[in-house]
């Protein structure tokens, strides 16, 4: 069912990811960047991926972890609500000549979702282009599509704390990319932090938690944290009720 005051997931919120330049520069600055190798290797061994598994990567971006995943499992659903992201991870699908990933217009909550249980979901730098509550509800949605004990991976821009000087902090931060990774970079961290969602760890947390994803393993790197979570296999209305006691 939707609702008029549901969050409307297919307005891009700043980096416009709907524009085709940007998608560009996206794959070519993070191929530059990022080793998806290495990147896809402990996401498969985080969520235990096994050849039989179907599993559903939500804001896909250019596909690059997904068609890596693809390689050591059953079936990927690869899902983004930007249409030129997803051209770009198409043409990459057949190029490599990979054919067990779908990709599919769709976000956190509406469009395509697949059917069934899913072993595990992905989702890599894109949760914060939520706000709080819609990220709450998004979590619980991924929980209700995880078989019991399936694994969620998701790894995003979170604020670590406690922090003393948060100011301080994003600065240094800011800082640290621009002489790590160039201008481009500290310049889109810029507007990542002016205008899009990211969210307090303890906050994040406790939406993991109370959605019936308890949390197995933490790794913050900078900015960036890294979680890995399983299903514990309760509907979601339980899950609440056993956290609120
Ligand atoms: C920073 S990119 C990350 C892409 C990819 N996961 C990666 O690690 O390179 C953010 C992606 O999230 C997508 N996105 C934005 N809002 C979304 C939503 N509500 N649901 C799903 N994807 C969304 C954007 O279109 C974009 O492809």
């Amino acid at each position: 069912m939707t609702y008029p005051w549901q969050f409307d997931e297919s307005v891009q919120r700043g980096t416009d990811y709907g524009d085709e330049g940007n998608v560009t520069a996206y794959d070519e600055l993070m191929l530059r960047l990022r080793d998806v190798e290495r990147e896809a290797a402990e996401i498969a061994e985080a969520i235990s991926l096994s050849p039989d598994a179907v599993i559903w990567e939500i804001g896909t971006g250019t596909g690059e972890c997904a068609l890596r995943l693809a390689r050591c499992c059953r079936h990927v659903f690869a899902t983004d609500v930007s249409a030129p992201m997803l051209a770009c991870a198409r043409r990459k699908a057949d190029e490599r000549k990979i054919a067990n990933v779908t990709f599919e217009i769709g976000g956190f909550r509406s469009g395509f979702q697949p059917d069934g249980q899913l072993d595990a979901v992905i989702s890599q730098l894109a949760l914060h282009h939520l706000p709080d509550f819609w990220k709450f509800q998004a979590l619980g949605a991924i929980s209700r599509r995880l078989r019991p004990h399936g694994r969620l991976y998701l790894r995003d821009v979170v604020f670590p704390s406690p922090i003393d000087d948060y100011d301080a902090f994003i600065n240094a931060a800011i800082q640290e990319l621009r002489l790590s990774a160039g201008e481009e970079i500290a310049t889109q961290a810029v507007r990542h932090f002016k205008e899009e969602f990211s969210t307090l760890d303890w906050i994040l947390e406790g939406m993991m938690e109370r959605n019936g994803l308890r949390i197995l393993r933490k790794s913050r790197s900078g900015i960036l944290t890294a979680y890995t979570c399983e299903s514990a296999g309760m509907p979601f209305s339980s899950a609440a009720a056993s956290f609120a006691k």
